[in-house]
């Protein structure tokens, strides 16, 4: 690297930390110090801590660079890009056996926190059509599982969360403990396809008709919102049979994260709603910008149209079958993984990665001496970034590891990780014992 700022020939330039430069400087020099800068980053394909797509084809990564200028929100200037997105709608409402594919009612968001705000508004606001008294507060019911973005909406919006705790071995929330704190001033129920904790289903179908029993039986009808961040682009493919999705009448409205297993770059999400009666009327926004008239329900305005065709890529370059194969690769991996490190004496699994592929393990009774925390920090000194964490409310007591297999993350890795993992155990089991210590840097292979 020759520039006028070559580290190596000892010029000095700092790059600013609080306050904006005086100068410009050249644009190689620029983007050499922040490139270096970015080497502190981990690497995101050995990042098995994330659901958000780490590896696209490079025909995806150029279409993506050739509309990184287009804002998502120009409709009327770029209309093509406008049409990509209804037919991406369509195409998921199709996949997820909405009544009316044809007249699918839903949009592109910038991820699945924004779809589940935008879901978590409907089912309010038609909570209060239907009560029409201010006096009364709403709330949700979901499982202390939830993502951190179904909180936010409670907070955000004032909504009180309904939170049913974890307990012994269940894990998510279940039919009977949804059902239990459902009352008239319950928006909706928020079941989960998979968990983000350890990437199980919740049972969609039978908190469904707990909820149908519940109607019939005069109590309140309460709608469901399925929270497919990830499932809901492995369960059409991998799960044909399941029924979680609008073939359930009392499923009001879905979310996914395109960037998740929709096996897009962040960000993008999505969120539909089974026909317009489920999405009050008013909140969406006829805007008239720029000479034309665009309906819109988002939070923001201005966001890049680049991550929306390159889901309209994936979508056609796929296929169904293309889909149900990188899915299962993904899935077969996980399998692979849990089935391998269940077999460790070490190890207890809390699931197996055949519902998401996704599972989480923690130490068995009697491993004394270290912990998950202990073998994340092991395997951080080659690379791999696999978070351990502790379960919410009522198992605190539970600390786990969670691994999460993607489009990119081959059987050659996942190889490579298990002989990764079993060299760390090794190290920790040996470094407990007296004058087995294995040195500065714990590893040995
Ligand atoms: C179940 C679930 N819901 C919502 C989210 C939030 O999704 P996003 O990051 O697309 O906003 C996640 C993210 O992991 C998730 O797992």
């Amino acid at each position: 690297m020759v520039t006028e700022a070559n580290p190596v020939l000892g010029e000095r330039l700092t790059p600013p930390k609080d306050r904006l430069g005086q100068d410009p400087v050249p644009a190689d020099v620029a983007y050499q110090l922040i490139h270096d800068e970015l080497l502190l980053d981990g690497s995101a394909r050995l990042n098995l801590a994330t659901f958000v797509t780490t590896w696209m084809e490079p025909q995806a990564r150029q279409l993506m660079a050739e509309c990184v200028d287009k804002n998502m929100i120009d409709k009327d200037e770029y209309p093509q890009t406008a049409e990509l997105e209804r037919r991406c709608v369509a195409i998921l409402a199709d996949l997820w056996h909405a009544p009316f594919a044809d007249r699918a009612t839903g949009c592109s968001t910038t991820g699945s926190s924004e779809a589940g705000m935008l879901a978590g508004l409907a089912l309010k606001r038609r909570w209060a059509a239907r009560v029409n008294d201010r006096t009364r507060r709403p709330n949700l019911v979901m499982g202390a599982n939830v993502q951190v973005c179904w909180e936010k909406f409670c907070r955000y919006w004032d909504v009180e969360p309904r939170i049913v705790p974890m307990t012994g071995e269940r894990y998510h929330l279940d039919a009977e403990q949804a059902v239990a704190r459902c009352d008239d001033d319950t928006i909706g129920v928020v079941a989960i396809l998979g968990s983000t904790f350890d990437g199980s289903y919740e049972p969609i179908a039978e908190i469904a008709a707990a909820l149908d029993e519940l109607a019939g039986a005069g109590g309140p009808d309460v709608p469901i919102h399925v929270d497919g961040a990830s499932g809901a682009m492995i369960a059409p493919f991998l799960d044909p049979d399941l029924r979680w999705d609008f073939r359930l009448p009392r499923v009001a409205s879905i979310n996914t994260s395109g960037h998740k297993y929709g096996l897009v770059y962040p960000g993008v999400g999505w969120v539909l709603w089974r026909d317009s009666d489920a999405l009050p009327a008013e909140l969406i926004f006829n805007v008239s910008y720029l000479g034309g008239n665009m309906p819109t329900f988002a939070l923001n305005f201005s966001r890049p149209g680049s991550a929306v065709i390159a889901q309209y890529y994936t979508l056609f370059r796929l296929g169904r079958n293309g889909f149900r194969a990188v899915q299962q690769a993904a899935r077969d991996v996980a399998t692979f993984l849990s089935g391998e490190i269940g077999a460790m004496p070490e190890f207890r699994l809390i699931t197996r990665g055949d519902e998401l592929p996704v599972f989480a393990f923690t130490t068995a009774d009697g491993v004394t001496g270290w912990d998950v925390f202990a073998l994340s920090r092991a395997l951080r000194e080659r690379g791999w970034q696999v978070p351990a964490y502790t379960f919410p409310a009522d198992r605190q007591d539970l600390s786990v590891l969670r691994i999460v297999c993607r489009n990119g993350f081959s059987h050659d890795l996942a190889d490579l990780l298990l002989a990764d993992l079993r060299a760390a155990v090794d190290n920790l089991n040996a470094d407990r014992r007296p004058g087995t210590a294995s040195g500065p840097s714990g590893f040995r292979h």
